[in-house]
């Protein structure tokens, strides 16, 4: 797909910029104040890879420009590593990942930095979520959840899940490019692609959202005729997805738009606050440093 072609590029080199600088901000806040001091807290990143990304190496070039190749050093760094290297540090991370050989990686990669206390889950990122939110002891732990998958994986239910516990800061990446592409314009979908866009946004609301049936009588025998076609745009897809987060998180954050180079809009990733006491000052974090990276 397009936009896994790019992957390691411009987009999500900004994606996990933007999740860095909200992890540093998030651990300096819990050290700071003794009232969240009291809290234990996590990283889960639930479609973890393998902590580096696969990029093309810069062959030749490297012995001519070091400077290059401290570059990209960093360039390469997955949302594991980049968690990894945050000082201080969280309490606890978990790694989830479905493919065992990436598992591995992580496991190694996690070994570099042995003051971490890391748990690698080889594991179906949706029923690990539902499993480590049972288990998660809301009166005296924080998270901070990072969703990113490559496509439309993540089901409703666990977004629900995460914001039930009340103590989870989220940060999901909407895959507005598949979804779109599962939403015909003369025609509603067929019923694979509405059952899954039903998993995603929890309800099947989205179908009389994002459809118009038009009925006419028919010229020759006065059959009822109906015709349907598509009446949502983008701001509606991304609109119907902020209000169904709206409904299980305190609020949510301003969106971010990533783009492949050929423009076309692949993802938006948002924040979403969950607990009532910290949403004010997650949602000012998460937006300030959203906004910085859109100008700049
Ligand atoms: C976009 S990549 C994650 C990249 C990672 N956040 C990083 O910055 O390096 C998505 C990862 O999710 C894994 N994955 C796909 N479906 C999954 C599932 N159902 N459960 C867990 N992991 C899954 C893929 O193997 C892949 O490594």
């Amino acid at each position: 797909m397009t936009y896994q072609t790019e992957f390691g590029g411009g987009w999500t080199q900004r994606k996990l910029e933007v999740l860095k600088k909200y992890l540093q901000a998030y651990t300096r806040v819990f050290e700071r104040s003794r009232r969240a001091g009291f809290y234990k807290i996590s990283y889960v990143d639930a479609f973890a890879g393998t902590g580096t990304l696969r990029r093309p190496g810069l062959g030749g070039l490297a012995k001519y420009f070091p400077e290059l190749e401290n570059d990209e050093r960093e360039f390469r760094k997955g949302s594991v590593r980049r968690a990894l290297e945050i000082e201080p540090h969280f309490d606890k991370y978990v790694f989830i990942e479905k493919d065992a050989e990436k598992c591995a990686e992580l496991s190694s990669v996690s070994a570099e930095y042995s003051d971490r206390k890391v748990r690698v889950l080889n594991e179906d990122a949706n029923s690990a979520l539902l499993d480590w939110c049972r288990n998660l002891d809301a009166r005296g732990e924080r998270a901070v959840v990072f969703l990113d998958p490559f496509g439309a994986s993540v089901k409703w239910e666990v977004i629900a899940a995460l914001g039930q516990t009340r103590a989870v800061d989220l940060w999901v990446l909407f895959p507005y490019f598949a979804i779109n592409r599962m939403l015909p314009r003369s025609h509603r979908p067929p019923k694979s692609w509405a059952d899954r866009l039903t998993s995603i946004f929890g309800t099947d609301e989205w179908e009389s959202c994002f459809y118009a049936t038009t009925a006419f009588k028919s010229l020759l025998d006065s059959h009822r005729i109906e015709s349907v076609r598509r009446s949502a745009d983008h701001r509606d897809i991304i609109d119907f997805f902020v209000t169904r987060l709206k409904r299980e998180f305190v609020d949510v954050s301003r969106p971010f738009p990533l783009h492949n180079s050929r423009g076309s809009l692949l993802f938006i990733l948002f924040f979403a606050a969950g607990n009532a006491q910290s949403a004010r000052l997650g949602l000012k974090i998460a937006n300030d440093i959203i906004g910085k990276s859109i100008d700049s």
